[in-house]
């Protein structure tokens, strides 16, 4: 592993017929989302067991919407795409970056102009009735009583992925494909700690890919499979990195 080498960053990004990204919750913090775990993190605050379990959800979806959702809600209508995702999006425009797989479920990759982006953990952006399985975009939901109920009576639940349930089988089998296709993965701001989305960047090396990684800090990845590893926030070091490129042309 080496570090902070823009210059073999960008060599790999070049030489590479197929890029793909693995984007965790720390590219979005620039946009003013917390992170889950560390310092400041969500989990820091709420216990993930009691509101983001599925379990917890069929059981207390009231609970879970006041002290958890509608927060949740209010950040996300406020975030915009920052450097990082601009990043990225510019890297696709430019021809070297394919597919970005998400768990974040925030939505800014699609609104910085990726046009590729498997959401690895669901979205927030869409609610489904758990009755008659009617949808609505989260922001046409009525939240003046809290959980969100359809016309039908039923409750609304986000269509992200709650802790206890399967990742969504079309995401896991194209992002597994995808893995094992690509030639270099950009892993950004992910603990790669929750599985099976943690086992993307393995796969990918497991059949020759390069790992750049990008992150505030190491992680368990660091320096078992990463190539190169450029450390600061992913609003600083994508452009940088996008910059290193465009100088070659
Ligand atoms: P985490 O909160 O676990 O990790 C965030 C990572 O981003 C850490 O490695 C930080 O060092 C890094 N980081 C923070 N700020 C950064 C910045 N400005 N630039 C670059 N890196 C930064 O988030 P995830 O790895 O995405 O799942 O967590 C994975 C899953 O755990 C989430 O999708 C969610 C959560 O429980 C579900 O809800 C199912």
């Amino acid at each position: 592993m080496i570090k902070n080498d823009y210059s073999t960053a960008a060599d790999i990004l070049t030489s590479s017929r197929k890029t793909i990204a693995l984007t965790g919750a720390g590219i979005s913090v620039e946009s003013g989302i917390p992170p889950f775990r560390g310092k400041g993190g969500m989990w820091e605050i709420y216990d993930p067991f009691e509101f983001a379990h599925i379990d917890s959800y069929l059981r207390q979806p009231e609970k879970v919407w006041q002290v958890f959702l509608s927060e949740l809600v209010n950040t996300l209508n406020q975030a915009k795409p920052n450097n990082g995702h601009k990043g990225l999006a510019d890297l696709e425009a430019m021809g070297r970056l394919s597919t970005v797989v998400t768990q974040n479920v925030d939505g800014l990759h699609q609104a910085a102009g990726n046009s590729d982006v498997i959401e690895f953990h669901g979205t927030f952006a869409w609610h489904q009735c758990m009755s008659c399985q009617n949808r609505l975009e989260t922001h046409e939901l009525d939240l003046s009583a809290l959980p969100p109920r359809c016309g039908c009576g039923g409750i609304f639940r986000p269509e992200c992925v709650f802790f206890g349930e399967m990742i969504p089988p079309d995401a896991l089998e194209r992002s597994n494909q995808l893995a094992i296709q690509c030639d270099a993965i950009l892993v950004v701001g992910t603990s790669a700690s929750v599985q099976p989305a943690a086992m993307i960047p393995g796969i990918a090396k497991s059949v020759g890919a390069k790992v750049i990684e990008i992150n505030l800090e190491e992680t368990p990845l660091t320096h078992r499979i990463t190539d190169v590893f450029l450390g600061g926030s992913a609003g600083e070091v994508v452009p940088r990195l996008v910059s290193e490129l465009k100088v070659r042309g």
